[in-house]
């Protein structure tokens, strides 16, 4: 097929065949197309959008664009995906509690890169802890536990990984019908047949007004009745962190404090609405009100503490690290980052803590980088809270002195106070189902 024609025809904002289509995601995933001219269909996509078939084809070449998995568990294998926050851990809250509650969470993630953080990073960080795992032992972990949480092969949508390098580089990122097939491509192929996704809005997520990232999550909602999968997106806030801790032991230890009980806020609050939507659609449970019973009983009777313990185990970590958060990797300095005025805290950065936490080492700058599992801080206040000059309004954790002092400027910089009372940082804001958009006052 004529790749020339195919840039023309998009160029003059015409609907691409799934011929068309299949072709050129083809040639991205061999290489026998060269990148400039990828860059320039990728640029007219973006000019000129994709209509809603075109997209499912796009999402359904991508797809089958390497291997394609299909995990035999018993019940419906279901993910969740977050299109990407700071201190957002509810994969490490998630996977174990909606496990204990009977589901089949097959997870697989990516590492950080940028400012936010990735799972699969956080993981690493308790000792022992395997992550690169054959497909064979992964599904049999999910069979014999009901969940596991391990990086993503080389094999899974190649295509997305050559078009995804390109977009990053040509300014074409902020594209609906390549996002949705970029994120989607891979959940298909990792064999998801229940997909749960968390779509950020504001400033730093991939859609920056509320109206574009619901136009986002219901276009991947659409795909998901196109391809036979059952697809629901929660839009949710990332005016500040969603955790209180920002670091990768750190990012743990939360997680375990929240499913041993020792902890609430945030983070909490929206796992658990995920983790109903989970349940919802994977068959567990027909109310919200049920499924949010069955997950406040596992976390209650300890039964997803103790899932979580049964991962880690399997996956080769010690799982000694959930009734001991003192067993993960610690930083040599301990920094209270102190307010230098009194007044309410009324906004933060999120995208600047991010980088600040990257800068300490917890984060990468290129693909090569190791990080340091044990660097990052923890938010004493929250965006709404009175503070006064000397109250502690972070927590550093950090590898020397030096990054202590340097992260202090950077986050002050991050934050910014008021004399007058600031309202709370809103969490949720819509459920984008197939039948509809439901507005949601949290
Ligand atoms: N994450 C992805 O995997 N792809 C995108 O296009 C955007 C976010
Ligand atoms: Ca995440």
């Amino acid at each position: 097929m004529d790749m020339i024609s195919i840039i023309e025809d998009k160029k003059q904002g015409k609907a691409l065949t799934r011929e068309q289509i299949g072709a050129f995601v083809k040639g991205a995933a061999d290489g026998s197309i060269p990148a400039y001219q990828l860059s320039a269909l990728l640029m007219a996509i973006r000019l000129n959008g994709m209509d809603a078939r075109e997209t499912a084809d796009l999402t359904m070449a991508m797809a089958s664009s390497g291997d394609m998995l299909s995990p035999k568990v018993d019940g419906v294998p279901v993910d969740k995906h977050s299109t990407g926050g700071v201190g957002d851990t509810t994969t490490l809250v998630l996977a174990p509690l909606v496990a204990a509650c009977g589901g089949k969470v097959l997870k697989m993630s990516g590492r950080g890169l940028g400012h936010t953080g990735g799972t699969i990073d956080k993981l690493e960080s308790i000792p022992g802890m395997k992550v690169e795992l054959p497909e064979e032992e992964f599904v049999s972990i999910v069979r014999r536990i009901g969940c596991a949480v391990v990086g993503q092969s080389a094999q899974l949508a190649p295509a997305d990984k050559t078009l995804y390098a390109l977009r990053d580089v040509t300014a074409t990122v902020d594209s609906i019908p390549l996002i949705v097939s970029s994120i989607l491509s891979k959940k298909f192929a990792a064999g998801a047949k229940a997909i749960v996704l968390d779509v950020k809005t504001g400033s730093g997520a991939l859609m920056p007004t509320l109206e574009k990232s619901v136009e986002l999550a219901r276009a991947m909602v659409d795909i998901g009745a196109h391809a036979g999968r059952s697809i629901v997106a929660v839009v949710s806030g990332m005016e500040e962190p969603l955790g209180s801790h920002v670091g990768n032991a750190l990012e743990v230890k939360e997680a375990i404090d929240i499913l041993s009980g020792r902890t609430g806020g945030p983070l909490k609050r929206v796992s658990l609405f995920l983790g109903s939507q989970m349940l919802l659609a994977s068959g567990l449970a027909d109310t919200e009100e049920k499924a949010r019973q069955m997950l406040e009983q596992a976390l209650d009777s300890g039964a997803g503490l103790q899932k979580l313990k049964e991962m880690i185990a399997a996956q080769g970590g010690d799982a000694r690290v959930c009734d001991d958060v003192s067993l993960l990797p610690k930083a040599p300095v301990i920094y209270s980052l102190k307010a230098r005025r009194d007044g309410y805290l009324s906004g933060v950065n999120g995208t600047a803590l991010g980088l600040a936490a990257q800068a300490m080492g917890a984060g990468r700058k290129s693909k090569e980088d190791q990080i340091d599992p044990a660097v990052g801080f923890v938010m004493e206040k929250r965006i709404g809270d009175f503070v006064k000059a000397g109250d502690t309004l972070f927590t550093l954790h950090a590898a020397t002195l030096d990054s202590a002092r340097e992260t202090e400027e950077r986050v002050l910089s991050a934050l910014s106070f008021s004399d007058t009372p600031a309202p709370k940082a809103r969490l949720l804001y819509a459920l984008v189902r197939p039948e509809g958009v439901t507005e949601l006052a949290e």
